[in-house]
């Protein structure tokens, strides 16, 4: 049965982004030092303050970056050179900055046709996590963000892509941004071991106040749900500013 979200109240986005990386130290330190730890970083904007605190001390040298293995929830269909480019915008801000071997980066490939883009990352998925047919990789943890329309990773409100209980990874026409995406599936997301929504910004806070607080199933990222995982909510306080017991 998935725990209740848990939500984490933060003065400001430095803030969320500095209680992130502390949350991504604390749970690599407490696994296994012999096995990989697997993330998925999330795309857009918000991620960017976590991925600049990650480049400084103490996570720059604490965290045990030859055992962390990256991979991202979705990719725009660019080259990794692109602006657009999630695996872009981590490259520039964190991967040029922190010692994680080449070898452990595992970016959805953009810039191939978007199906066939899809089809090489689940075999990537599958071959590294050693999955058979129908399973779902486990991460360890898996950052989310949120559109201001319920959107997470590039599952869109409508899209077919919400009901795939089958692949891990498909590439969806999105309608309102006239392009295809690259994304991990709902199935692929809700076997990781924690999930962490990174949400901040008062364009949020009416969204954030439904999907937190509004009815289930109105919007994708209420279908994110570990089965077996913690999910927790970052945001600040003004993404948070419409919830109940905000400013008590
Ligand atoms: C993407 C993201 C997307 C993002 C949200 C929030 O590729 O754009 O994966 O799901 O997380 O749209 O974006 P911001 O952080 O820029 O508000």
């Amino acid at each position: 049965m998935p725990d209740q979200p848990r939500v984490h109240v933060f003065p400001h986005p430095e803030a969320v982004g500095h209680a992130a990386a502390e949350q991504f130290l604390r749970l690599v330190l407490a696994t296994d030092p012999a096995v990989p730890f697997s993330v998925v970083l999330s795309g857009g904007s918000t991620p960017r303050r976590l991925f600049a605190t990650l480049t400084d001390p103490p996570y720059v040298d604490h965290v045990p970056w030859e055992r962390v293995h990256l991979f991202w929830g979705d990719e725009r269909p660019v080259p990794p050179d692109h602006p657009d480019s999630n695996y872009g915008t981590a490259a520039s801000t964190l991967l040029d900055a922190v010692p994680v071997p080449s070898a452990n980066v595992h970016r959805i490939p953009g810039e191939l046709e978007p199906e066939r883009a899809a089809e090489t990352y689940e075999d990537e998925l599958r071959s590294f996590f050693d999955l058979d047919d129908g399973t779902a990789p486990r991460f360890d943890l898996a950052f989310m963000g949120l559109g201001t329309d319920g959107h997470t990773a590039s599952l869109f409100p409508g899209s077919e892509a919400l009901a795939e209980n089958r692949r891990l990874v498909v590439a969806p026409w999105v309608e309102k941004l006239d392009s295809y995406r690259i994304s991990l599936t709902c199935k692929a997301f809700n076997n990781s071991a924690f999930i962490i929504f990174l949400v901040t910004g008062g364009n949020k806070a009416e969204t954030l106040r439904q999907v937190l607080e509004g009815p289930a199933g109105r919007y994708p990222a209420q279908l994110i749900r570990p089965s077996e995982g913690e999910l927790h909510w970052y945001i600040d306080s003004a993404a948070g500013r419409l919830l109940e017991g905000a400013g008590e």
